[in-house]
């Protein structure tokens, strides 16, 4: 039996009540203003909870075949696909498990939207080129940039092809971990690149990247932007979040396997940034929480780097600091790591993926999936 406070193993473990939790949350909240909320599954897709998911939301949003398939297998409700491009090989496939595609381009929809059978709606997905993302924001986090390949740009919007190809739905992905008040500063950028657009569909999808699940969240806002676009133009307003609705579920349980010198004093753990971390490596400013000490050297009385066990010279997880000396065997646990981590864990090195062990909300392992040797061999050949 796994000891959950101090795992031998990387060990994420996944609280299912605080999943819940949050889940309530956004449900009472939907309710009171007539949003509809998918949850993206490409930040973590919960299928050990998906009966929750189907309980308190209208449904998921999928970004690949084995997500559509999984959506359609496992949960109830809406399953709104979205694909940079598609693929003839699959999309008769894909379709088969989507209510709803959205096409991220004119090209795209000219060659499948023939396709697409009359009880699937059809979305586009628009580039606002509109982007209030914090400069310390990793470059490549931002759907919006210059040259992006997401969406079609005002000066490529071809309107004639709403009708044409029956689109009743508009769709934008425009932020990354930001409050209402930037998502109103979007809608009016939509509102202004494409007048009339809104009038002419029954959707529009404000994707994710939305604070919600976090205290200082502006729900109100979002409420009256949902009632404003509501009573303009008599549509249904969605947003299809993943990151925060993760808020407080995950931890990553972690061990000191060895703290050596080099000017200062260097913790190796047995999980790595490269392996189960990849937003530390890509973005500079993301500091991951942990509940023993706090992020930054000299914040605390003890401080120490923490690393990865890899050959890779980059895999550092951070200058953090403690009340007390760590010690070789003390666990250290990561805050908020479900979303974006689980799914891009790898093998790198052949260190060990994290466990996973499911709380179910009432206090019992609902789950247990451990990273054998058999897994690490399904990755390599
Ligand atoms: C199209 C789309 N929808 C939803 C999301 C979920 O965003 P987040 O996890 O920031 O809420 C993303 C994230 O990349 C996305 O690309």
């Amino acid at each position: 039996m796994t000891d959950l406070t101090a795992p031998k193993r990387p060990t994420h473990i996944f609280n299912e009540a605080r999943f819940e939790a949050n889940l309530k949350e956004l449900k009472t909240f939907k309710d009171s203003c007539g949003l509809k909320i998918l949850l993206a599954l490409k930040g973590y897709n919960p299928l050990h909870s998906s009966e929750l998911v189907s309980k308190y939301l209208d449904g998921v949003a999928a970004s690949s075949i084995n997500e559509a398939r999984s959506s359609f297998e496992h949960y109830k409700g809406e399953i709104h696909t979205y694909c940079p491009a598609y693929d003839e090989n699959t999309f008769d496939e894909l379709i088969k498990y989507s209510s709803h595609i959205v096409f991220n381009s004119h090209q795209d929809l000219e060659r499948f939207a023939g396709q697409v059978p009359n009880n699937v709606k059809i979305d586009i997905r628009l580039n606002l080129e509109h982007t209030d993302m914090e400069t310390t924001v990793f470059d490549g986090y931002n759907p919006n940039k210059p040259f992006s390949r997401f969406g079609i740009t005002a000066t490529e919007f071809k309107p004639e092809d709403i009708e044409k190809y029956s689109v009743t739905g508009v769709h934008f992905h425009a932020l990354c971990s930001q409050g209402a008040e930037d998502l109103d500063r979007c809608v009016k950028t939509l509102e202004q690149k494409y007048p009339d657009l809104l009038h002419q569909v029954e959707r529009l999808n404000m994707g994710g990247g939305h604070l919600v699940c976090h205290d200082d969240y502006d729900y109100d806002l979002l409420a009256s932007i949902v009632r404003r676009l509501k009573s303009t133009y008599d549509l249904d307003v969605y947003i299809e979040p993943s990151e925060h609705v993760y808020k407080n579920v995950g931890v990553l349980k972690a061990r000191v396997l060895s703290i050596i010198q080099n000017d200062m004093p260097i913790a190796i753990l047995n999980v790595s940034a490269k392996n189960h971390m990849p937003d530390v490596m890509e973005s500079p400013d993301y500091n991951v929480e942990i509940e023993e000490g706090i992020f930054g050297r000299n914040r605390g009385k003890h401080s120490y780097i923490l690393g990865g066990n890899t050959c890779l010279t980059g895999d550092v997880i951070g200058d953090y600091s403690f009340l007390h000396p760590l010690e070789v065997g003390d666990t250290i646990t990561f805050l908020d790591q479900t979303a974006y981590t689980l799914v891009q864990c790898h093998h790198f090195n052949g260190v060990g993926q994290p466990d996973l062990i499911v709380m179910g909300s009432d206090g019992q392992i609902k789950f247990e999936r451990k990273d054998t040797y058999e897994r690490y061999l399904t990755t390599v050949t």
